[in-house]
């Protein structure tokens, strides 16, 4: 790392000086941008200066905290979880050891039809409470910024009762949440057979009721064999598009469906799962600035043996991203820890492009890599604390969480022993 000169000016009115640290910028050149023995400070919630710091440098008048030498790095965000849901799909997870597949049991009303049910049927404070303690094992792990999408109710009731739960939730913890509408998840049963009929009611009462509301800043939609198919999705992102939201797409999950192409051509945020896209559907991600988010949670738990291909990836420069995908049915859970581990052993991804993948690619697909996803003076000062010796080590290691502290907006919201 190059010798910045020490901007004394930034330190002495910074609110608070974290030093003697090393910490994980991923912003500049060279291997996760790492400075070593380094101090970062706060003014006003943003970053004020980041860089080598010496201990007779420190102004003293300056609240401050020795690292003693732990690693910082910017808080984790989560762009893809549907961590709001009732009930759970454990028996679903005994029939498929049975040998019954994802694909089947949805076509027999189960899978997400079955968790449309139960989410139906929870309260708002029954679905607040269970989603809490999921979102609250995120959090531990560091994480400070999660999308939540609806696409568990499926009627407009239901889905602006999801969507109120996660607004309920951003209202409570120290997380940016960003809410995205999935009312084109499945086809309810009040559609049965009618997906154009589905399709039209969502763009004409769902979206519009949901614009209204300001629940929701994005639009989902599933687009596959069991779910909806590519014109039905263009129709979708038309009215997305008039109603000022922006999309995204859970795309090539189980199969080839020119996904990728369309969320491109409509600028999403993101496309998501891919791993079916083609090199047609990569080249477009590229041409039309759209995140690949890779979600090995959902291809470890359905058995998936088609891997997203990471060299196109890579050839084409399309920002990879990392999620959880918590939902009751094809990725049941809430590390994204874990995460990073399984893109490296199942995809064979890097630790530090995992990393880049729930930090500052994970911001591209949320849209807010201006200010969030990596430690740069002006951005918001997020970041996590961890009792680790390397930031490989964060992918190497699973089950273990060195967490050790958590700054939301300047101001520590986690403090952890370990
Ligand atoms: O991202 N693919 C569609 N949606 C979820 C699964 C939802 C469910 O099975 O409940 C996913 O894998
Ligand atoms: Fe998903």
């Amino acid at each position: 790392m190059n010798q910045q000169p020490t901007d004394q000016t930034a330190l002495n009115s910074a609110d608070h000086i974290w030093h003697n640290a090393n910490l994980v910028t991923l912003s500049s050149a060279g291997p996760y941008g790492v400075i070593n023995n380094a101090a970062i400070a706060v003014k006003d919630g943003r970053i004020s200066y980041i860089g080598e710091l010496a201990k007779d440098e420190l102004p003293a008048e300056v609240a401050h905290t020795d690292m003693n030498q732990r690693w910082i790095t910017p808080g984790l965000i989560d762009c893809h979880t549907h961590i709001v849901f009732g009930g759970n799909r454990a028996n679903e997870f005994e029939q498929r050891l049975t040998g019954v597949s994802y694909e089947e049991i949805a076509r027999q009303g189960g899978g997400i039809l079955s968790t449309v049910r139960a989410t139906r049927a929870a309260s708002h404070d029954q679905l607040l409470n269970s989603s809490m303690k999921r979102v609250q094992s995120l959090l531990d792990e560091g994480v400070t910024t999660l999308e939540i999408k609806s696409g568990y109710g499926l009627s407009t009731e239901s889905e602006l009762k999801m969507l109120q739960v996660a607004d309920t939730i951003a209202q409570t913890v120290p997380a940016n949440i960003h809410k995205t509408f999935l009312g084109a998840h499945a086809l309810p049963p009040e559609f049965a057979g009618r997906a154009d009929d589905y399709i039209d009611h969502i763009c004409q009462e769902m979206l519009p009721a949901v614009a209204e509301s300001g629940l929701a800043s994005c639009v989902d939609a599933f687009c596959e064999n069991i779910g909806f198919n590519y014109g039905q999705v263009k129709k979708l992102f038309q009215h997305a598009e008039k109603a000022g939201l922006n999309v995204k797409l859970h795309a090539e999950q189980l199969s080839d469906q020119r996904g990728a192409e369309l969320a491109a051509e409509f600028g999403a945020l993101s496309a998501d799962h891919l791993e079916f896209v083609t090199e047609a559907g990569v080249k477009a991600l590229a041409a039309g600035s759209t995140a690949a988010v890779l979600l090995p949670g959902a291809f470890y738990y359905l058995r998936e043996t088609q891997l997203p291909p990471i060299d196109l990836f890579r050839q084409h420069d399309v920002p990879m991203v990392l999620a959880t995908d918590a939902n009751p049915g094809s990725s049941p859970g809430t590390s994204l820890l874990l995460m990073l581990n399984m893109a490296c052993t199942l995809f064979r991804m890097t630790p530090e492009e995992a990393l880049r993948g729930i930090t500052i690619n994970a911001a591209k697909a949320l849209g807010i890599a201006d200010t969030h996803g990596s430690l740069e003076v002006g951005k918001v000062a997020d970041f996590a604390f961890w009792d680790i010796e390397s930031p490989a080590e964060l992918s190497y290691a699973f089950g273990q969480n060195p967490c050790v502290g958590v700054v939301k907006n300047g101001v520590t919201v986690m403090e952890r022993a370990r």
